[in-house]
């Protein structure tokens, strides 16, 4: 053990060490570290920079803000090797350019608004429709498109870097102007922390989300087929062929949908189902057993070869669960490596898709004077681990 951290200090003082020149602000030494650099310009001309956080653990994640994008994610393997376990880009132009989604935080509006329409006091809303006659994550512009400040703060949990965007009254035909922050917190406990803040001045709808797509056997491995994954939910809201809920609570027992139990993504996804062939696979909302507002426990990933895992707690009524079906060999991510069908999943934490015209669902209404604020904890760790 000892011989193995004082390996992880020597790289994560490498890493600090090379990155000395570029680096505009410093603010910690010693195993945990934090710099600050230029990461490029969006074609409008704006300055990007990339926060690059590091634990006593030997886990570094690295945090841009265009579009509050977790870049990348570098854990330990059962035996101490790192990779890096998210897909993306080398640059922030393939972020701008190719990205469905990688890694950014998703809003105003994370999943699907039927026909980009919703009414609210009685007033109707037109959003921008993205996604055939649907509404996806916020429009054509959304959060993930967005320069966001960003600043870094010592917090008692760990380093911390906030993001605040201000969502302007009409944005992608939003009413009310919303002001958004972000945090992202490595903790010693191996935990990428994102708290989520917002408050609006007009009545509005709210409801974000982080979409890094994870393969904990390294991007740039091939499929995440053989990942054993564990959604803690007995029912999940089934859709129409535009990925629309049918306002159903679906019990998952005896459907390919069961993740009560751990289960490889790939045992049951070819499977003749019509939920399975509306998503081309998994893309659905699972209800998550446990009380909504309080962190708990909701998922856990095994890859068996890297013996790599996954936890993801949140104070969240839903998770997305993305089995990355779109992705086929066009998009060339970091390294040029060509992200293939089912190269990475997401598990999308989040209020149930079009909850605005679901009032049966939990409400994602947000009023002026009340206070947004979900939280999620991604937890690495390996099946060696104590
Ligand atoms: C979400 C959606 C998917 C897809 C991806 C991005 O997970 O539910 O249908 O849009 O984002 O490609």
């Amino acid at each position: 053990m000892a011989s193995r951290n004082a390996l992880i200090f020597a790289s994560l003082a490498i890493v600090t060490l090379g990155s000395a020149a570029a680096c505009q602000q410093s603010s910690l030494s010693g195993p945990r570290s934090i710099d600050r650099r230029t990461y490029g310009e969006t074609s409008n001309g704006e300055a990007v920079d990339l926060y690059t956080m590091g634990n006593a653990n030997g886990v570094e994640v690295q945090i841009t803000n265009y579009g509050g994008i977790v870049v990348s994610i570098s854990a330990p393997d059962r035996s101490g090797a790192s990779a890096d376990i998210v897909l993306g880009h080398d640059a922030i132009e393939g972020y701008e350019k190719d990205s469905p989604y990688f890694g950014a935080i998703v809003g105003r509006y994370g999943n699907r608004i039927a026909n980009g329409q919703f009414t609210l006091d009685g007033a109707t809303h037109r959003l921008a429709r993205n996604n055939g006659q649907n509404h996806l994550h916020g429009g054509l512009k959304g959060f993930d498109k967005a320069v966001w400040q960003m600043s870094e703060r010592e917090d008692p949990n760990g380093l911390a870097v906030e993001l605040r965007y201000r969502s302007k009254d009409g944005e992608e035909g939003y009413p009310g102007n919303v002001d958004a922050t972000v945090t992202y917190t490595l903790t010693e406990q191996n935990e990428l922390r994102i708290d989520y803040a917002a408050t609006t001045d007009k009545p509005t709808v709210v409801n974000l989300t982080n979409h890094s797509y994870f393969n904990l056997a390294g991007h740039a491995q091939e499929d995440i087929l053989g990942h054993e994954l564990m959604i803690d939910a007995d029912r999940f809201t089934p859709v129409d062929e535009g990925l629309i809920p049918t306002g159903e609570l679906r019990p998952v027992d005896g459907t390919p949908f069961d993740f009560r139990t751990p289960t490889p993504i790939g045992a049951r996804i070819n499977e003749k189902d019509q939920q399975l062939a509306f998503g081309t696979g998994y893309d659905h909302n699972y209800v998550l057993n446990g009380k909504a507002g309080s962190l708990r426990l909701v998922a856990q990933v095994r890859e068996p070869r890297s013996g790599r895992v996954l936890e993801v707690l949140t104070t969240e009524p839903g998770v997305q669960f993305y089995s990355g079906n779109f992705l086929d060999g066009t998009i060339r991510g970091k390294g040029a490596k060509a992200y293939g069908p089912r190269a990475g999943f997401c598990l999308e934490t989040q209020h149930f898709p079009d909850s605005p015209n679901k009032p049966t669902f939990p409400t994602t209404l947000l009023r002026p004077g009340q206070q947004y604020w979900t939280t999620t904890v991604y937890r690495f760790s390996t099946d060696r681990s104590s």
